[in-house]
């Protein structure tokens, strides 16, 4: 049986950021809604209770609360900014809104630490904490003392260390917060007591029990890419039911040089029961002549839906949809803060329009490096589960403006040479995602003696561990050298290369 940690959310843009940090400490954790029935959380006996974050005040009328007995439980707390205000409330402290502009703190802030508290203890005295608050705790309870403070904040951080109560108005879990995960470590290590055993292995066993639970003998239907995500989802799900995952793979003809091979093949050796469609004419008819990108990424999402929709039909007696979703498409797809950047196609719309009972994501918690563990966990080859990611809607969003078939060669092949190249001089495992552009760009050239009047090419290379931010990659200029010389060399109708030196934000790693 798993040790579990149980986190209440209340609201928290990035609640599973904390699921996150806990199974970096490989300990077992669930993310609830703050409205779960106290019977429900005592049910799951919990080693520790992390209350999140939250938009709300907490002396609002409606406010998002829970039951005062959470605290009659003989259960470690860790309440966090919005969970920290709230168990102060509930426990007899008080709360209110920030009297002026001093003492409300948003970004990186200088906090200073008493470390008795066995949350900082071993920890240098001060250190850059991330802070996001317009109220503040006025008062705390008596069995309360002070564990951090700021100049503008004398309750940073508070703990009773009888009861295991800790509170901190900082974000622990936020990457500015310099020592936080070893904070949480503290927390879970030193005052739940967990044994920090919990691994990928253990993700998979419970996540297939789970599907074999939810999924019962009913068949399902799930869209294969050819990438990680999906491809990690299909084998998850085929080891919780087996043929009754029926795999379809539509290539929409937008895909990088001799993919659509590589996959057939590597689909073969997982055994998965794949149907193959083409659907690249009607794909690339859809497409003519559109520029705008979301429309381009309209396009394909829709007709994405109606070739799935046309095959589910000719099996019939599908009840489920099953997609690789990982966390952060949810984030970037608005789903969570309503905040859309991108329409990423494997996010929402699919299923009112589709004769499904459920939309099932086995890996809608995990971030990419977690899929990663997870793909290798099950076996699946270190090139492939390595494989930098490649997007839904494939070359339409790096060609910029119209697409034609001439313009696919072309990246195709441009894209071909980059990688290649990048592979040879070992620099693949260097950078997260690296791709060729074909920008709408024509310029004059010299070729031989001849003027020519040909496209620009564009190269991007970027490191990340989220794919939410990254860097660009200062490439040797001898790699850059070799990767323009044979583009312009090998790839017709292209004259002129140049390199991206743009990060994430203000640009974004795919071009559309
Ligand atoms: P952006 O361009 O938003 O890309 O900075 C972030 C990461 O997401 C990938 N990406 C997609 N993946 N469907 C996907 O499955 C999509 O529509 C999509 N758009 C972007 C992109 O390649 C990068 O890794």
């Amino acid at each position: 049986m798993n040790q579990t940690v149980i986190i209440l959310d209340f609201g928290a843009q990035y609640a599973e950021v904390i699921a996150r940090k806990v199974r970096e400490c490989n300990v077992y954790c669930e993310v609830l809604s703050w409205r779960t029935p106290l019977e429900t959380i005592i049910a799951k006996k919990p080693i520790g209770i992390i209350l999140s974050g939250g938009p709300n005040s907490v002396y609002a009328t409606d406010a998002p609360t829970i039951s005062k007995q959470i605290f009659d439980l003989n259960i470690p707390v860790l309440g966090i900014c919005y969970g920290m205000q709230l168990m102060m409330q509930l426990l007899g402290g008080k709360v209110i809104p920030a009297q002026d502009n001093l003492s409300r703190e948003y970004g990186k802030t200088i906090t200073n630490f008493r470390n008795q508290c066995l949350l900082f203890k071993g920890l240098p005295a001060k250190s850059v904490t991330w802070m996001s608050h317009g109220d503040v705790v006025e008062a705390i309870p008596n069995s309360f003392k002070v564990s951090a403070y700021t100049s503008r904040c004398p309750y940073a951080g508070v703990y009773d260390e009888v009861r295991h109560f800790y509170g901190m108005q900082f974000h622990p879990e936020v990457e500015h917060t310099k020592h936080g995960k070893e904070m949480i470590r503290k927390f879970l290590l030193d005052i739940c007591h967990a044994t920090g055993d919990w691994s990928m292995k253990d993700f998979l066993v419970t996540t297939v029990e789970r599907l074999k639970m939810e999924i019962g003998e009913e068949r399902v239907l799930l869209a294969l890419s050819g990438g990680v995500d999906s491809t990690v989802a299909a084998v998850v799900l085929s080891k919780a039911i087996k043929e009754r995952l029926i795999c379809i793979y539509i290539n929409h003809g937008l895909m990088r040089k001799n993919e659509t091979e590589e996959i057939k093949e590597r689909y073969k050796q997982l055994n998965l029961n794949v149907h193959y469609v083409d659907a690249s004419k009607e794909f690339l008819k859809a497409l003519a002549g559109v520029e705008e990108p979301e429309q381009k990424r309209r396009i394909i999402g829709n007709m994405f839906i109606e070739s799935f929709v046309g095959k589910a039909k000719e099996f019939g007696g599908v009840s489920y949809l099953a997609q690789g979703t990982i966390y952060p498409d949810v984030i970037e797809s608005g789903s969570i803060n309503g905040n859309l950047i991108k329409s990423h196609h494997n996010v929402g719309g699919l299923p009112s329009k589709m004769p499904f009972k459920r939309i099932i994501e086995p890996l809608a918690i995990l971030f990419k490096d977690e899929v990663r563990k997870l793909g290798l966990e099950l076996g699946l080859h270190e090139d492939f589960v390595y494989r930098q990611p490649f997007p839904g809607p494939g070359l339409a969003v790096r060609i910029i403006g119209a697409i034609t078939e001439e313009k696919i060669a072309i990246v195709q092949e441009a894209d071909a040479i980059l990688r290649e190249v990048i592979k040879k001089r070992h620099w693949n495992m260097k950078i997260s995602q690296y791709f060729a552009v074909l920008s709408n760009m024509k310029s004059v050239g010299v070729m031989g003696d001849s003027r020519s009047y040909h496209y620009t090419i564009a190269i991007r290379a970027v490191s990340t561990s989220d794919f939410m931010t990254a860097n660009y990659v200062k490439l040797p200029y001898s790699i850059l050298d070799e990767i323009s010389r044979r583009i312009v060399n090998e790839v017709r109708n292209v004259n002129r290369v140049v390199y991206d030196i743009t990060s994430k934000p203000p640009a974004t790693i795919e071009y559309e």
